[in-house]
């Protein structure tokens, strides 16, 4: 028990006998909530509300079930006995105005429970969102891809790529009803999401990255596309796009037009270029914004061992302690021109390509000159 030094403690015993009156009752009346509510969500699939457009929204939806079912049924009793003892146990009028109520402490058998309890919880939870996480996102990575679509974030629209159709898809999605589709997403700026409520699937669009989604459609219809990562001003309204489900012979039709539309469309990526950057005119200034936007997730502006996923930066073209890049080439600013250029694949990690980056030579010559600025 707490004691406040030098003040005497009123432990007042209470009036109120054991649990207090109506405990029992009262237990059996969220009983008959917490029952209700599981029942609600027995019958209750969540398609009522929201749509569901591919097979493992289902899977999901009956996962999200069970969590309300439990949550909801804990949130009764805890509530209800907070409000019962704090009614039942209230500080009356003839109590000293220093009075503590009954303290209680090293109840060895209440704290057995209380840590036995929620660990049985959290590993049945575990084990439930495991069963239905594994084949989604671990064992369908050995399982055909079936069709292969890209989609790709800009500030601030999709755009999408399709096998046998040239270039860029714009407006909206679409795909045939009952088919698997593996959907490859990235970023060509900055960091957006493909969220699909419908789906119950969301995955970051990070430019140099591919991030996968598994899923099998299931329901003809439109179902939106928000991005769900602030992504700049018009991130708020980067959510006018649809994903189309629909028969095969219409999703056909829709593929054979961009096949026309894109006939003469580039399938060009932009190319690294071959001959050496020049670097005589890169901005610091620009170069520090740049390294803040596409460097600094990785890279801190730190000595060499201060590892994000990449060195520290700091000094990286000054440093008597690292003479050498870890391209093993004499730390020059053509030297780390060159990384940025064509990345770097070794022991210590991957490094992007400029392609995978999005950096122009113009960049480059700018994250050069800031990279040289730091002493
Ligand atoms: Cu794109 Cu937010």
């Amino acid at each position: 028990m707490m004691r406040l030094k030098g003040l005497p403690v009123v432990e007042k015993e209470s009036s109120v006998k054991g649990l207090g009156p109506g405990f029992w009752p009262f237990t059996g009346l969220l009983t008959l909530l917490a029952i209700a509510n599981i029942y609600f969500w027995a019958v209750t699939p969540l398609s009522r509300w929201m749509p569901t457009a591919v097979t493992v929204a289902t899977q999901i939806d009956e996962l999200f079930r069970v969590f309300l079912a439990v949550g909801i049924a804990l949130f009764i009793y805890i509530l209800g006995y907070a409000i019962f003892f704090s009614i039942v146990f209230r500080a009356r009028k003839d109590d000293p105005p220093d009075a503590l109520g009954v303290q209680i402490h090293d109840n060895h058998k209440l704290e057995l429970w209380w840590t036995v309890l929620p660990t049985i919880a959290v590993i049945l939870i575990s084990w439930a969102s495991v069963r239905v996480w594994f084949p989604i996102q671990i064992a369908s990575a050995s399982t055909p891809a079936g069709l292969v679509v890209e989609s790709i974030g800009h500030q601030w629209f999709y755009t999408f790529r399709y096998p046998g159709i040239n270039g860029e898809v714009t407006g909206n999605m679409h795909l045939p009803v009952g088919e698997p589709v593996t959907l490859n997403v990235s970023s060509e700026d900055v960091i957006h999401s493909f969220w699909v409520p419908a789906m119950r699937l969301k995955q970051d669009m990070v430019p140099g990255l591919i991030n996968v989604m598994r899923f099998t459609t299931d329901r003809v219809g439109r179902y939106r596309i928000i991005c769900t990562e602030f992504c700049g001003v018009e991130h708020g309204v980067m959510n006018k796009q649809y994903l189309v489900i629909e028969p095969k012979a219409q999703f056909a039709a829709w593929y054979h037009s961009w096949q026309v539309k894109n006939a003469t469309a580039s399938n060009a990526l932009p190319q690294i270029s071959s001959a050496p950057i020049d670097l005589s005119d890169g901005s610091a200034a620009a170069g520090q914004v740049l390294f803040s936007q596409k460097c600094s997730a990785c890279h801190a502006i730190a000595p060499f061992s201060k590892r994000i996923v990449g060195p520290g930066l700091k000094g990286v073209l000054h440093d008597p302690a690292h003479p050498n890049l870890l391209s093993g080439k004499p730390a020059t600013p053509a030297n780390v021109a060159d990384i940025l250029q064509h990345g770097l694949q070794g022991s210590y990690g991957q490094m992007p390509t400029q392609v995978q980056n999005a950096l122009t030579d113009k960049d480059i010559a700018n994250l050069v000159a800031y990279l040289n600025s730091l002493k």
